[in-house]
């Protein structure tokens, strides 16, 4: 038998949870292949956005905690780096795998590249052009130092060619995020959770915000008129990001006296994909979400100008707004054309993503002959 390689993981946000959970079950049942280390960098930290998904995605405590919590751009990255460096060099890791597009995916990459680890990018080559996004920047710089890209859509490809990228480096693997949701689905299906509620199964808008671009400054306000008038036409569930939280005190935008409109904390993955499921739609502006609900074939209606995600609006069941909050005033009837749209699922999104990612995983190089290969 070979020598075991080492993976190690760097999670920091919520969504990066649900991005390597089915990874770390499939280095799981290849332990005679794979060792896994898993570094949590806490820039992600409430309870509701933390601790739950690891204790419903199975992934098992963090094998480091940075706990870098919340700052500027700049001092959340610096802090990631800061203390990851140490980590990474105890550890010596053959590949750093990073998920996502988030300041943590970005720090880490960055480290990683530096001590001449390679790096492995899960859900590469997603662009919105709009480097106004700081994901935007987190994806093109991350691309740019990771030496394998996995992908989950055919344009990422495109991108990926385009930014000088050579064709091997690349991996259409599927998508890991659902992989959860097939995991979880029989979880999902047995909750119930509009009954729990009390809402109407097929009749109610489930909303999240988060965006900077969205909810940290005067469109917040809009977004919050137009939700209490649509509350009146039909029920709307709202699990509250915390930005978004502290941006509607800030506002004196409060919305929890709206008939028809129930703010949540944020809720778990279980309990949120049962709400997405059985809902009329959403409304949401995360990256995520657009995915999940073309999985689903839920109608997607997205409060952003762009999206990184364009399968999800050409094939799924995602319909991009703008970052016109009045517009939400039409929900109703928007989610009704795109309920009436012939919609499909990608390519590739078949719960096998993570599988394909280890085999990937499988070839590569230990550790020693890439750091001999790039001379360090
Ligand atoms: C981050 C990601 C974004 C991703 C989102 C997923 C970056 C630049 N942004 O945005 O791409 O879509 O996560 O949810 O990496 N806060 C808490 N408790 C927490 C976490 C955050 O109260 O556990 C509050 C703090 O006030 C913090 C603010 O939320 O300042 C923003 O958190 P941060 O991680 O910086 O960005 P997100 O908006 O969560
Ligand atoms: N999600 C959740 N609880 C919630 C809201 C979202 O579990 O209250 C899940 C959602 O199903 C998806 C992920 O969180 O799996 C998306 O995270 P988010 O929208 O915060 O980030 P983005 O995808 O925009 O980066």
């Amino acid at each position: 038998m070979g020598k075991r390689r080492k993976i190690l993981s760097v999670v920091g946000t919520r969504p990066n949870f649900m991005k390597v959970a089915p990874i770390v079950s499939a280095l799981q049942r290849r332990e005679e292949d794979f060792e896994h280390v898993l570094v949590h960098t806490g820039q992600h930290y409430d309870a509701a956005m933390s601790e739950i998904f690891f204790n419903e995605l199975g992934v098992g405590e963090p094998d480091h905690r940075l706990d870098v919590g919340s700052g500027t751009h700049a001092r959340q990255t610096a802090m990631v780096m800061e203390r990851l460096e140490p980590v990474l060099l105890a550890e010596h890791p053959d590949v750093v795998l990073v998920p996502g597009d988030v300041n943590s995916t970005l720090a880490a990459a960055l480290v990683a590249v530096k001590l001449g680890l390679p790096v492995a990018h899960i859900e590469a080559g997603l662009r919105s052009f709009d480097r106004t996004m700081p994901e935007e920047v987190n994806r093109v710089v991350t691309d740019a130092i990771s030496e394998v890209l996995f992908i989950h859509s055919p344009e990422a490809h495109e991108h990926l060619l385009a930014e000088g990228r050579s064709a091997e480096l690349i991996h259409y693997v599927g998508n890991t995020m659902i992989d959860t949701l097939v995991v979880m689905r029989e979880r999902i299906d047995a909750l119930d959770a509009p009954a729990r509620h009390g809402l109407p199964a097929g009749e109610y808008l489930i909303v999240t915000l988060h965006r900077p671009a969205l909810v940290d400054g005067p469109l917040l306000r809009v977004a919050a008129d137009a939700l209490r008038a649509i509350a009146r036409r039909m029920p709307v569930v709202f699990p509250v990001h915390p930005r978004t939280r502290a941006r509607l005190l800030c506002e004196d935008a409060t919305l929890a006296d709206a008939p028809g409109l129930m703010m949540l904390e944020p809720v778990g993955y279980v309990e949120f994909l049962s709400l997405l499921a059985e809902s009329a739609g959403v409304l949401t502006d995360s990256g995520g979400i657009q995915e999940e609900t073309t999985f689903l074939g839920v109608p997607c209606l997205t409060l952003r100008e762009n999206t990184e995600r364009p399968i999800t609006a050409s094939m799924g069941t995602n319909l991009l707004l703008g970052l016109a909050p009045e517009r939400i005033h039409d929900a109703p009837e928007l989610l009704e054309e795109v309920r009436a749209r012939k919609h499909r699922i990608p390519p590739l999104w078949d719960g096998e993503a993570a599988e394909r990612i280890v085999d990937v995983l499988a070839g590569h190089p230990h550790a020693e002959e890439s750091a001999a290969a790039i001379g360090v």
